[in-house]
């Protein structure tokens, strides 16, 4: 296997349906009106040297490499700038371009190091590749005059050196973090000879603006910007393309290998999630996969207070299946499930379902979008009649607004924000519903046209009051509700009561009435508004309300079925919606069929010759509850630290300490595996192969860069364990999951390894009707028939702010970490965010006497622990903010037993605190700390 090159044909593609016929010497081609000349040439098939234009930027024109000559036009036009005119003809090899060209890259090699043979570029490099297109065989011009050759290179970034001496100033750095990234971190400064690129204000790479998302690296035609495992490792050799292991964008990239190790991770251009981008996390942060702390031999234990032995996997999988055996002989077949994770392939999360279902014989399966998107979950099948966002990534661009609701995507959801930072750039309008100043609300070349700021909890009260002044106001998309909804005029009644009214909230909510109104406005008005949430929506103790409410008014004004509009959650986990697809849930068997339904399990029982239980099983909390009962005594955790992630940690560690057998499937020993009896070591998804499915229901192919470390997949362990239960469960390749899945699941009827080979990726539904997949959902009908519009009375949550508890605590992530961090730190993002802080507005830090930087105790009804405080006006008075990123450092949510009413997904987002100076103390102060519960939000 060979390193894959995709073409580069120099300019963006333009689109529309009026084409232009050109010759390009003597060949003619048809090309949309606004191509370049240089595209032009390149479909058809002639390359014209180029060294500033590559076709993820916009044409600079600045280094005159691909001139050209065009019959009846004076001079040499830039090919990259021209655009093509009907009839044109033009030729891009005559003796006068060459000398031409000759005559610009004598210049450049005049001033660039040529220890070529040498260079860690050596082989991937655009100067030295334009050197061979023109021909150059002499450079007249020694180094004796004034050149650039001593320029430093900054090495600060722990990813990427930039190593200033090989620059040739052709911007396309510059471009790519203002015009792929939205950044705008670099510029060129200075003129002429002086011209250099600079990152902020002439700082370093590190202490600028930079979000190291490596979008200059892969822009940069030489090796000016290189990554640092390619000087350290050498040129890549081989790539597989694969699926980033991180967040619900679902990154595309190119794992490029040298031998059997991976040197880097290149975004690949045809991903349909990330179309060439990418964000720290993805590109760099992989080193987690080969970390010594990895687990590679399986481990059994009799006791949690014994020491692990390590054992082969027969005897492990034969431990677990003869003591999960043993309990349901003594305690019921109820008595153990399991939990699937939403970090593993969509073939992982089935099999793990199947064995719950099949081997263990309950419906006692659980996944742990519980504790993040249940709520998207119901609310949106309520109306929508389908559990899934309704758009593609690429709608956004069809946006002119775009509201965004508890979500902060530059940090969370990262390349989905620049392809919204785009469209913004380019007019759309934001509206931006947060207690939080996110970035977005105020960015380079952005600017929200409304951010309210709200409470914490009071989600419901605000898009009730924006429904309130689309239907008071005359707003409602009359025909569309006729058409395509039902249940409108109660609902309509039910929202124009005084009580929704935007002034009635602003005393609920703190949102300025008329900024409610105007924003309403904004939306209704708006030829297509989109909605984009998050966590902020779904982990509340209303948040499946919450997602109807939105629901509600996307269908109310028409901003459903098309391109640029909808109602759109965020994914956290690469995975979340695949795993949620795939019968994850007690109640659900795959593609979100209900257990109750005799038809939907004679067709899966009928498949896996096993009867189904027609009852719900046991949701997680139930787990819990039933397990510190005693009559709930085994649980299988497929890749999740539930012991970190899931909320009332002491009920959890109770629970977990009260079970007869626990088995973990990890890559690390975290901190459930602390009360775990069976350790069976994961894969990275560098060994997976599979599918996950991303935020816009795209399915991704994760293939196999390397072979399990461990010796196995994951899916073979699980089938072993199902199959020493004495319940059959094998496939030869994980393909064969996919088609069982097909079989049996509606959704993704069309879906094989074969057809995500030749597409690249699909989004469900893909079946006969849509034998390509859907972009956009519910276009000329809902899925459940009408969309059903549904009352959502606003209800305050029980958690309020009291004497002993003044403020309101609300989290959130950031850009270089990862949920609870354990990849993240575990690679050189480490570099930043080193601890979780938190964020207190300067006043309510004055009245306790905090300073920037003091260790604070932040203490909640439910635990306490201690973190460093920063002031920040980002929040309003009364709240402060923190992220969770380090458990250890017992920064996370210190939160309640409160949950959604429909879904039991934990309020993460409310959490009456005080903060307090810490008065240190120190030997006491750990212990202190290591008893504190410290749930934390995942997803
Ligand atoms: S890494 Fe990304 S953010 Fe940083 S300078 Fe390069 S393009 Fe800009
Ligand atoms: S760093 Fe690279 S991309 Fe940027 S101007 Fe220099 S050569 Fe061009
Ligand atoms: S945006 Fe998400 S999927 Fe894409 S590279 Fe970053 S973490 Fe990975
Ligand atoms: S490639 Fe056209 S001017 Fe540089």
């Amino acid at each position: 296997m060979t390193l894959i090159k995709e073409p580069d044909l120099g300019t963006p593609a333009k689109a529309g349906p009026a084409t232009v016929s050109v010759e390009v010497d003597g060949l003619p081609v048809t090309v949309p009106e606004g191509t370049s000349v240089m595209r032009a040439a390149a479909l058809s098939g002639i390359d014209i040297p180029k060294l500033c234009a590559t076709d993820s930027l916009e044409a600079f024109g600045s280094c005159r490499l691909c001139l050209v000559e065009i019959d009846g036009r004076r001079g040499t036009p830039a090919s990259c700038t021209t655009p093509v005119a009907e009839g044109m003809k033009v030729r891009t090899q005559t003796p006068k371009l060459e000398k031409l060209r000759q005559g610009v890259m004598e210049l450049y090699i005049s001033d660039h190091p040529l220890d070529c043979l040498t260079c860690s570029a050596n082989g991937d490099c655009e100067l030295q590749d334009m050197s061979g297109a023109v021909g150059l065989r002499q450079v007249r011009y020694g180094y004796e005059g004034e050149n650039h050759l001593d320029a430093p290179t900054d090495s600060s970034n722990p990813y990427f050196d930039f190593d200033a001496s090989k620059c040739i100033a052709c911007s396309r750095c510059v471009r790519a973090c203002g015009e792929v990234q939205g950044t705008f971190a670099l510029t060129i400064e200075g003129r002429g000879f002086e011209s250099k690129v600079a990152a902020g204000l002439g700082e370093s790479f590190m202490d600028s603006e930079c979000v190291s998302c490596g979008a200059c690296v892969q822009a940069c035609p030489t090796a000016t910007l290189q990554e640092k495992s390619v000087v350290q490792l050498g040129m890549p050799s081989r790539s597989v393309i694969t699926t980033c292991a991180y967040c619900g964008v679902g990154c595309s990239f190119k794992a490029e290998l040298r031998g059997d190790e991976l040197v880097r991770m290149v975004p690949y251009k045809d991903g349909g999630a990330n179309e060439g981008h990418s964000c720290v996390k993805g590109r760099f942060a992989f080193g987690y996969a080969s970390h010594p702390d990895r687990v590679m031999s399986p481990m059994i234990r009799e006791k949690i207070t014994d020491e692990w032995r390590e054992v082969d996997w027969e005897t492990a999988i034969g431990y677990a299946a003869t003591k999960l055996r043993e309990i349901q002989q003594k305690h019921g077949v109820g008595s153990i499930g399991g939990i699937t994770s939403s970090r593993c392939t969509n073939e992982e999360v089935y099999v793990v379902q199947k064995m719950v279902r099949a081997a263990f014989g309950n419906n006692n399966v659980d996944t742990c979008a519980r504790v993040c998107h249940s709520p998207t979950g119901y609310g949106l099948k309520q109306t929508f009649g389908e559990s899934a966002g309704t758009q593609d990534f690429r709608s956004v661009a069809q946006a002119d607004v775009i509201v965004v609701i508890g979500a902060n995507p530059t940090d969370g959801h990262p390349v989905f924000a620049s392809r919204m930072k785009r469209r913004l750039r380019e007019g759309a309008k934001l509206v931006v519903v947060d207690p939080r100043r996110i970035d977005l609300v105020r960015s380079p070349h952005i600017e929200a046209q409304h951010h309210l700021q709200l409470a914490p909890g009071t989600n419901v009260a605000v898009i009730n009051a924006m429904a309130h002044v689309a239907v008071t106001e005359g707003l409602v998309d009359q025909s569309f509700v006729d058409e395509r909804c039902e249940d409108f005029e109660q609902w309509a009644e039910f929202i124009a009561r005084p009580e929704n009214s935007p002034e009635a909230i602003e005393l609920v909510s703190g949102v300025p009435a008329e900024d409610l109104r105007a924003a309403a406005r904004l939306y209704a008005e708006a030829p297509n508004a989109a909605i984009y949430y998050g966590l902020g929506v779904t982990e509340h103790s209303q948040g499946s309300t919450m997602v109807m409410g939105m629901a509600n008014l996307a269908m109310a004004t028409g901003n459903i079925g098309r391109d640029g509009v909808g109602v759109n959650p965020l994914r956290g986990q690469n995975n979340v919606q695949g795993s949620c697809d795939m019968g994850s849930f007690p109640h659900e068997l795959p593609g979100y069929r209900h257990v109750s339904d005799d038809a939907v399990r004679n067709v899966f029982e009928t498949m896996w010759d096993r009867e189904i239980l027609s009852e719900p099983g046991l949701r997680i909390p139930n787990m819990f509850d039933a397990a510190v009962d005693g009559t709930f005594r085994a649980l299988f955790v497929h890749g999740e630290d539930i012991a970190q992630s899931d909320p009332n940690i002491n009920h959890v560690r109770a629970a977990l300490e009260a079970l007869d057998l626990c088995i973990v499937q990890d890559l690390f020993l975290n901190e459930t595996a602390k009360f775990a009896h069976v350790f069976l070591p994961g894969t990275s998804f560098l060994e997976k192969d599979g599918t996950f499915t991303n935020a816009e229901r795209r399915i991704n192919r994760v293939r196999p860069v390397m072979a399990p470390k461990t010796g196995k997949h994951e899916w073979q362990i699980v089938c072993e364990l199902a199959q020493a239960m004495g319940y059959p469960m094998q496939y030869g390749h994980t393909r064969e999951i996919m088609d069982e899945i097909a079989t049996l699941t509606p959704t993704f009827a069309g879906v094989s390894f074969e057809k995500l080979d030749k597409l690249g990726s699909v989004q469900w539904p893909c079946n006969e009707n849509a034998p390509e997949g859907t972009p956009t959902m519910h276009v000329d009908s809902f899925t459940r028939g009408k969309g059903r519009f549904v009352a959502t009375a606003y209800v305050p949550t029980e958690e309020r702010s009291t004497r002993k508890y003044p403020l309101i605590l609300t989290t959130g992530r950031i850009l270089s970490q990862y949920n609870v961090g354990a990849q993240t730190r575990r690679t050189g993002n480490v570099a930043w965010h080193p601890e979780d802080l938190l964020e207190i507005h300067p006043h309510d830090a004055e009245v306790r006497g905090i300073s920037d930087g003091d260790e604070v105790n932040l203490a909640s009804r439910v635990g306490a622990t201690s973190l460093h405080a920063v002031l920040s006006d980002r929040m309003p008075v009364g709240v402060v903010y923190t992220t969770f990123h380090h458990p250890v450092t017992g920064a996370n949510v210190v939160t309640t037993e409160n949950s959604d009413w429909a879904t039991n997904c934990p309020e993460y987002k409310v959490t009456a605190v005080q903060v307090e100076l810490r008065t240190p103390v120190p030997a006491q102060g750990v212990e202190a700390r290591e008893q504190i519960p410290v749930p934390v939000s995942v997803d």
